[in-house]
């Protein structure tokens, strides 16, 4: 397991560039912790780093998926929040999702663990005091 520390929302960016640019197509990455934890951030991070924008990364919590097609690979990022039982999953087509040629970036993952393959990367966000952050990464 990693742990990083972030002091600051753009810590949070580069940790998510970091971990992006080791990700492969298919890969899957399960964002997990409390309201305002940094994981939309982490996102940003994520996008950027593959050649997207972003400043067009916002949570995905009333439409569950945003795709961010325009970078070196498609990124998929949901929000798991509002959804209330698994099998909501297969109205939004997560199945076919989880066949995708892209990288599927997920908040809220704990809600539904059993939904993710094997080799998920888990990142566990925990927030300390005033800006610090404490990324778990395994
Ligand atoms: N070290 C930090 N990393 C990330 N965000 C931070 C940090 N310190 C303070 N913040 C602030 O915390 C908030 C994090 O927001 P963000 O949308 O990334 O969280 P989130 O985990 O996606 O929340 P939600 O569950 O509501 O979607 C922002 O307002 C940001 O400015
Ligand atoms: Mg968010």
């Amino acid at each position: 397991m990693d742990t990083i520390i972030s002091n600051s929302p753009e810590d949070t960016i580069a940790a998510g560039r970091a971990l992006a640019a080791r990700l492969r197509a298919g890969d899957v990455v399960a964002l997990s912790g409390d309201l305002g934890a940094g994981k939309t951030h982490f996102a940003k991070g994520v996008v950027a780093e593959l050649g997207g924008d972003p400043s067009g990364v916002t949570s995905p919590t009333f439409t569950l998926v945003h795709e961010y097609r325009e970078g070196s690979l498609p990124v998929f990022h949901f929000d798991f929040y509002r959804l209330e039982q698994a099998r909501e999953l297969r109205g939004i087509g997560w199945e076919d999702y989880l066949q995708e040629d892209g990288i599927l970036l997920v908040e809220w993952a704990d809600r539904f663990p059993e939904a993710f393959p094997p080799n998920t990367i888990h990142v566990r966000f925990l927030i300390g005091e005033g800006f610090q952050r404490v990324l778990e990464v395994l």
